[in-house]
């Protein structure tokens, strides 16, 4: 089939990528010429596992292209995606200007009949301003064309999202038009084998279910948050709990991992704009306040731990601190809404110097923080190490997963570890002469 995208960040050039790799006959489209050009060449903007290969095999064999030409793209489209970016506006609410301004674009160029699908993140109701906008461009131009808008909501994960997309759970084709329905069916047929995956339902309830999916994920994370803060001055270990309760196949295994709070493009825009939708339809959304409540109260958490290790913020002043770990979560070099973020913001100003190591995020680091006395990006975890007083472990990569702590023992002035993800065994850690700080593992802090 034909398939056009609109944008070519995470989500467009992963779906594009994986659509050409099954047969299909990819153009993205894009503004950003840089980044156009870019890819003709081979220059993936993101880093993501297992995604440039593909890229370069499907551009290769002429089934991806890519290109600012957005006319002759929709000419070309039986599917026209739209991605692009819905950042949040000033109270949290998605941003819906790209998706719209996509919209006009496709209702200036259509000149045949197509399926138009949000396939960003698009509060309930966008497919019917979508349509509006499309409509309102034709009888602008007095066309008279068919087309029909259908919701196709993404669940990438960064860092697993070739893998994601290649191996979906589920594909949600939310339309009402059976031609529609049918065309997107076929479309993910290649992705479909074996069993069934699809899930046909209501434009509507396609869109409010990937709030939900995502609303869902963050709630298990802020739960586990609050129980390691209750573990923690009760004198318990969240790892313990845990394990007592991820057995319980009503509960699950994963999501339950306590930690810095989490990051990223989706989770923190996502509840807040689901929030938002909720208050707009006279629902008062109290457990979505209580879920990002708790995660920016987490986001500060590490810090207070070592606060409370010197005994007051005025003791970090001079320290300085080794950091492992800035993208918000391991294998991505993403740092958006990342907990690094606030745990370098406190620290700078707290008066302490920061010596930080991530395997990919360095050069994003580069570029947020700039130049700064109190910051040196080092080449390796080793390096971090150096000069440093204490260390903290922010995302979890696996090399910094089995460390060695006669080494670190012997680097660190005040030899003292801040496990933000819980890597590390305390015994182990503290049999290495270390002192040892987790989430929600209540020995360490000594009990009030
Ligand atoms: C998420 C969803 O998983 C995906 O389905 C959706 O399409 C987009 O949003 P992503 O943002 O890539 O994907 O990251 P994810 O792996 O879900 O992790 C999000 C954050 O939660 C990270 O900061 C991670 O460290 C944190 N997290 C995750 C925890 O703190 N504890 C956990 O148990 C799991």
């Amino acid at each position: 089939m034909q398939v056009t995208i609109f944008g070519t960040g995470y989500v467009g050039l992963v779906t594009g990528t994986c659509l050409a790799d099954v047969g299909h006959n990819v153009v993205c489209v894009d503004i950003d010429q840089a980044k156009v050009e870019g890819l003709n060449r081979g220059v993936i903007p993101i880093f993501e596992p297992g995604l440039e290969p593909m890229v370069k095999a499907n551009h290769a064999a002429g089934r991806l292209r890519f290109t600012t030409d957005a006319a002759a793209a929709i000419e070309s489209g039986d599917i026209i995606f739209i991605a692009v970016g819905t950042p949040p506006d000033e109270d949290g609410s998605a941003d819906l200007r790209y998706v719209l301004e996509v919209a006009r674009t496709i209702g200036r160029h259509l000149s045949r009949p197509a399926v138009v699908v949000d396939k960003s993140t698009v509060p309930v109701g966008t497919a019917d301003k979508v349509r509006a906008a499309i409509a309102a461009e034709l009888q602008a131009r007095g066309a008279d064309i068919a087309f029909e808008v259908a919701s196709n909501p993404e669940f990438l994960k960064e860092g697993d999202a070739v893998n994601d997309c290649m191996r979906p759970d589920r594909i949600v084709i939310g339309a009402s038009d059976p031609d529609a329905i049918e065309k997107l069916k076929r479309l993910y047929a290649p992705f479909n084998r074996n069993h069934e995956r699809i899930v046909v339902m209501d434009v509507r309830s396609a869109e409010l279910t990937k709030y939900a999916a995502n609303a869902m994920l963050a709630t298990k994370i802020s739960f586990m948050n609050e129980i390691a803060n209750i573990a923690e001055r009760v004198g318990a270990d969240v790892e313990m709990v845990r394990h007592g309760i991820g057995s319980d196949p009503r509960i699950g295994w994963h999501f339950i991992y306590p930690g810095a709070g989490y990051g990223g493009s989706c989770f923190p825009k996502d509840v807040q704009a689901l929030a938002r939708t909720a208050q707009h339809h006279g629902v008062e959304p109290r457990l979505l306040n209580a879920v990002e409540a708790v995660n920016e109260h987490q986001k500060g958490h590490l810090f207070e731990l070592m606060a409370r290790h010197y005994g007051g913020v005025d003791a970090l002043r001079g320290k300085t601190v080794a950091v492992w770990g800035l993208a918000f979560k391991p294998n991505t070099d993403d740092m958006r809404e990342a907990s690094s973020r606030r745990l370098l913001a406190q620290l700078w100003e707290a008066g302490a110097r920061v010596r930080a190591y991530d395997p990919e995020a360095r050069q994003e680091a580069q570029r947020i923080f700039g130049e700064r006395d109190d910051l040196l990006l080092c080449d390796s975890a080793n390096a971090a190490l150096a000069d440093a007083d204490a260390l903290v472990v922010v995302t979890e990569w696996k090399p910094f997963r089995s460390p060695d702590f006669a080494r670190i023992r012997g680097a660190l002035a005040d030899a003292v570890i801040f496990d933000g993800r819980n890597l590390y065994h305390p015994d182990e850690v503290e049999a290495a002469g270390i002192a040892y700080y987790g989430i929600g593992r209540g020995r360490s802090i000594g009990l009030d």
